[in-house]
């Protein structure tokens, strides 16, 4: 190492970093022990030179590493990279030996001057101590605290422009738990190009959609959403985002899931609001898929192609499809990705509707640069442009907002993500095998992309993992083509009062079991009856979001209590459903159908 880059990694570890004089690795070694008032020719003095001497040429060194496995990693062979990591794994541990170490003489001189008793009850345990060991816990240790010791002045004033982030400050901004989960995330929803992507956690899917919008949304512009979304964000938009003495923006909706229709409105959209565009306000892409209530898959990335051509950001609310079933981080094609990924981890990422939490997935230089830093990126239209730290979501929301996410709600949902691939492939079995058996009755219309004919199941099959169907879909008996008769109000009610406790009678999605309501009187409630109808949700609409349980042991529940709400009022209600045998087949069809192209997928077939 030369000794230039010698002192520079040695200045990054000064306590006057910022303000230093010296002007060799020994003056520097003499201003740290000075700033602390040692005196450098005195026994402690000379070990402790020692020991910062050789930490600041492990930090040259490590800064080494940095660079040569950034220019080097995509062209070493696998081997190579397994040997690499465990050779810098097993560095930490050494480091963390050092400090280990170093632990018996702190805690001595922490007890000889810590004689007071009254004050170490107060003060309670020095943490620094026993949580080096905690680096090594198996799982992602929960950092339940909401500030953190900081190692000096001027290193606590860098963390404070963001270019310090050993030191996290304050769990409002970050944690090592909630940022152990962003990480978690971005890995498993960008895949190889997780090096350009940064998460932001927030306490709710709600939280992180608001903290989305309010990054980038201003007054008067204009928001082009998906017709299906899920009521609480129509709600956000329409009566929030929209209100005069709000921002005032204009809410518009654009119906079906192809590039043409939405094309189509936007365009309209272009001349509808030509006046406020002239006046540079903005339109902003906002869409769900697959969507909630029906399941719908949108075709996100020809969607995205055109909002890009026309440089418009785009946002898509994913959290129905999860990881597992589409990876639209991943496209190769940049212009076919959204820009912001939104996910309620409360669904079928935690899955085990223990706690409710989000998450915005975007670019890193648009969700974070060091405070008066600016960067030079490809912008979402294809085309460089400049971007500056304030425009970033830190800085502009999520530091100043306080709608983060908190240790425990992201241990929940880093435990809860664990499973998350084998609950969502058994739930997309269980949901072709509801949704096929249940179209079979002639009362009953299934809206679900599975069902033969589906005027969606293109878009499923060449835009889902598998061609799977989101586990989330509607049913209403409304009256078929096969029969008019629309079961009325007060069955229905009886029906779905009767479904427990085979099914959930519970106001969410994504859970393990199997939970079912009527969007119109509870997920959607917030629409009136024009936008409801025009979402497709009538009364008798209900929404089954799909859990893991024996889908034959549901539908015989059902049947069961069909015969309670329907009498013998309307026996071919209850004659309508299909018999045992043919759910059988159903379900030995569908199972080793999917597991099949499942391990084919797997093998490379
Ligand atoms: C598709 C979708 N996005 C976002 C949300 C909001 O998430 P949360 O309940 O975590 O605020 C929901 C809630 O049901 C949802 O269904």
């Amino acid at each position: 190492m030369s000794d230039q880059n010698l002192f520079s990694s040695a200045v990054q570890l000064s306590p006057r970093r910022n303000t230093t004089a010296a002007r060799s690795v020994d003056e520097l070694l003499r201003e740290q022990l000075d700033h602390f008032g040692i005196a450098a020719d005195s026994p402690h003095g000379q070990v402790l030179a020692r020991l910062s001497r050789a930490l600041f040429e492990a930090n040259g060194a490590a800064q080494d590493a940095w660079r040569l496995t950034s220019e080097t990693l995509s062209k070493l062979d696998r081997r190579d990279r397994i040997a690499w990591f465990n050779a810098k794994r097993f560095a930490c541990f050494q480091l963390a030996k050092v400090l280990d170490t170093l632990q018996n003489p702190l805690r001595a001189t922490y007890q000889s001057i810590m004689d007071d008793p009254a004050t170490a009850v107060v003060k309670g345990p020095y943490p620094l101590f026993d949580n080096v060991t905690a680096l090594f816990s198996a799982t992602p240790v929960i950092t339940r605290t909401a500030t953190y010791v900081y190692a000096c002045t001027e290193w606590v004033e860098d963390a404070f422009q963001g270019k310090e982030l050993l030191h996290e400050i304050y769990s409002r901004l970050l944690n090592p738990t909630s940022i152990c989960l962003a990480n978690h995330i971005v890995d498993l929803e960008a895949g190889p190009e997780a090096r350009d992507y940064f998460a932001w956690n927030f306490n709710s899917g709600m939280a992180a959609i608001d903290s989305t919008l309010a990054n980038l949304v201003g007054y008067e512009d204009i928001v082009l959403a998906s017709r299906n979304v899920y009521g609480g964000t129509y709600q956000l938009l329409h009566d929030w985002y929209g209100k005069r003495s709000n921002l005032d923006i204009a809410v518009e909706w654009f119906d079906g899931e192809g590039e043409e229709e939405f094309s189509n409105c936007l365009a309209r959209i272009e001349r509808d609001y030509a006046e406020r565009l002239s006046r540079g306000r903005q339109i902003y892409v906002y869409v769900e898929s697959p969507c909630n209530p029906h399941g719908n898959v949108l075709d996100v990335p020809a969607i995205c192609r055109t909002a890009h051509a026309k440089g418009l950001t785009v946002i898509c609310d994913a959290t129905v499809g999860t990881p597992v079933l589409q990876r639209l981080l991943q496209r190769p094609d940049h212009l076919e990705r959204p820009d912001f990924l939104i996910h309620s981890y409360t669904k079928d990422i935690c899955g085990s509707g223990n706690t409710t939490a989000g998450v915005v997935i975007g670019r890193n230089e648009r969700m974070f640069l060091p405070k008066g830093q600016t960067v030079r990126a490809t912008g979402h239209d294809g085309r460089e442009r400049q971007y500056a730290w304030d425009e970033t979501m830190f800085w502009n929301v999520y530091y100043v907002k306080g709608a983060f996410l908190d240790a425990d709600k992201a241990f929940e949902v880093l435990s809860g993500m664990r499973t998350m691939e084998l609950r969502v492939l058994q739930k997309c079995i269980n949901t072709i095998v509801l949704a096929r058996s249940l179209a079979l009755h002639p009362m009953i219309n299934v809206h679900c992309s599975a069902v033969a004919g589906h005027h969606n199941g293109r878009l499923r099959e060449k835009l889902m993992t598998l061609g799977l169907p989101a586990p989330l879909f509607t049913i209403d008996f409304e009256g078929t083509a096969r029969n008019p008769q629309r079961l009325e109000r007060h069955r229905l009610q009886r029906l779905l009062d009767s479904l427990e406790p085979a099914f959930g009678l519970q106001v969410t999605l994504g859970q393990t079991n199997t939970v079912v309501l009527c969007p119109a009187l509870t997920s959607h409630s917030e629409m009136s009856e024009e936008a409801l109808a025009k979402a497709g949700i009538t009364p008798t609409t209900l929404r089954i979001s799909v859990g893991d349980e024996d889908p034959r042991y549901l539908l015989e529940h059902m049947r069961r209590a069909a015969e309670l709400a329907a009498g013998d009022a309307v026996a071919a209600f209850i004659e309508g459903f299909p018999k045992r045998e043919k759910i059988n087949a159903i379900y030995q069809d569908v199972y080793t159908d999917v597991h099949g192209r499942w391990i084919a997928a797997r093998c490379g077939n």
